[in-house]
């Protein structure tokens, strides 16, 4: 599935990074979250649209309600040409599917949806067991939420070691952990995660966190890496900050003669992380998969970015918290305290 395009930019042959089991993985993927601003079926024409250009990765996930839409798109990609073992598909079990053979189930179904017989990566998408109904507000609370019980979170695992030993799954990992709770996991898994996908943008660079994911041998995927701009209103607060208007960045993106998103991915990957930067334009398609192509900050800059670091999170998790009187920073284990 060669296009022009292709040839002009050789966008298909996105650098792989070894994982620690060997698997390789595209350094840049595509997000198909489309959250309230895209629909499924602008997602999935999306993703025709990035395999053409070169994408080989995609990052799904049962909740974002459209792997049906993403699946057929992935038929016609490989239908196309494309192998499926050039492609990279991840999926990810939802909060309320923690339970007992629920892990399993949600793969298979995502399976089903995707129209493949394995992924290459299956992830635990939360590390709370906790429902909440889609697009509610951040104020909306679950009486029956409960908090980070790391028994339960050792059998949703250990499904997911089964998913992975029947070959259902190529790759298992995590996302939105903390220290705290990656130190359990590490101290109690039989088969280890080989990826943690975690929030990353230069005003959240998690820099503890990420460095004990490298010594231990388990990849960052980057989510958020431009810092969502274009999430919806009721996931922002007046403390959130903005990485493409910061002066450090623009100053590049100005040096570059690139949009500033295309900077902070620039920097992400040069540090060492996979990207999954959503997108539904075809040039922000393509310009997204060029930084990851990129080697053109210098360490100078790499530093300047570093510095500017603003400890902002934007994805928060409020709707997972388990008593009234909490506040976000619970979910978060900040002080290394898991909070019950
Ligand atoms: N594991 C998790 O819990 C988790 C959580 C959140 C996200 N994710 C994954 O991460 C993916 C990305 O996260 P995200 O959508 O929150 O944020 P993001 O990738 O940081 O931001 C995406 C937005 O940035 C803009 N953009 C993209 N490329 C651009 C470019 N080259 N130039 C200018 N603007 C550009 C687009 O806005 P416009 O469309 O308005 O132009 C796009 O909608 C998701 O789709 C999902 O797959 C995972």
């Amino acid at each position: 599935m060669k296009t022009p395009l292709e040839s002009e930019y050789d966008l298909g042959c996105v650098p792989r990074r070894t994982l620690a089991n060997g698997s390789q993985i595209p350094v840049v993927g595509m997000g198909t979250f489309g959250s309230d601003k895209y629909n499924p079926d602008t997602v999935a024409a999306a993703v025709v649209e990035a395999a053409m250009i070169g994408y080989r990765h995609f990052d799904c996930a049962s909740v974002y309600g459209n792997e049906v839409q993403v699946g057929s798109s992935l038929k016609q990609v490989m239908q196309s040409g494309v192998k499926r073992e050039e492609l990279w598909i991840t999926s990810k079990v939802w909060n309320d599917m923690h339970g007992d053979g629920n892990v399993i189930a949600s793969c298979k179904q995502s399976l089903k949806d995707l129209g493949l017989d394995y992924l290459d990566l299956y992830l635990v998408h939360w590390p709370f067991p906790n429902f909440h109904p889609k697009g509610c507000s951040v104020t909306y609370h679950n009486p029956d939420a409960k908090p980070y019980i790391h028994e339960a979170y050792m059998k949703t695992w250990s499904q997911m070691e089964v998913l992975l030993n029947e070959g259902l799954v190529r790759n298992i990992g995590t996302s939105n952990m903390t220290l705290a709770k990656m130190k359990l996991l590490l101290n109690d898994c039989t088969i280890k995660p080989v990826v943690n996908e975690m929030e990353i943008h230069p005003h959240f660079q998690q820099a503890e966190l990420y460095d004990f994911m490298v010594a231990n041998k388990i990849q960052p995927i980057g989510f958020s890496p431009i810092g969502s701009p274009s999430r919806p209103e009721r996931d922002r607060t007046p403390e959130d900050t903005c990485d493409t208007t910061d002066p450090v960045i623009l100053k590049i993106a100005e040096r570059l003669n690139v949009h500033p998103a295309v900077v902070c991915l620039m920097w992400a990957v040069q540090r060492g992380e996979i990207v999954i930067p959503f997108a539904v334009k075809r040039e922000q398609l393509i310009s997204n998969l060029k930084a990851g192509m990129s080697t053109q900050l210098t360490a100078d800059e790499m530093n300047a970015i570093a510095g500017i670091d603003k400890k902002c999170r934007l994805i928060k998790g409020q709707v997972f918290l388990w008593r009234k009187d909490q506040t976000w920073e619970d979910l978060w284990d900040e002080n290394g305290i898991i909070k019950q």
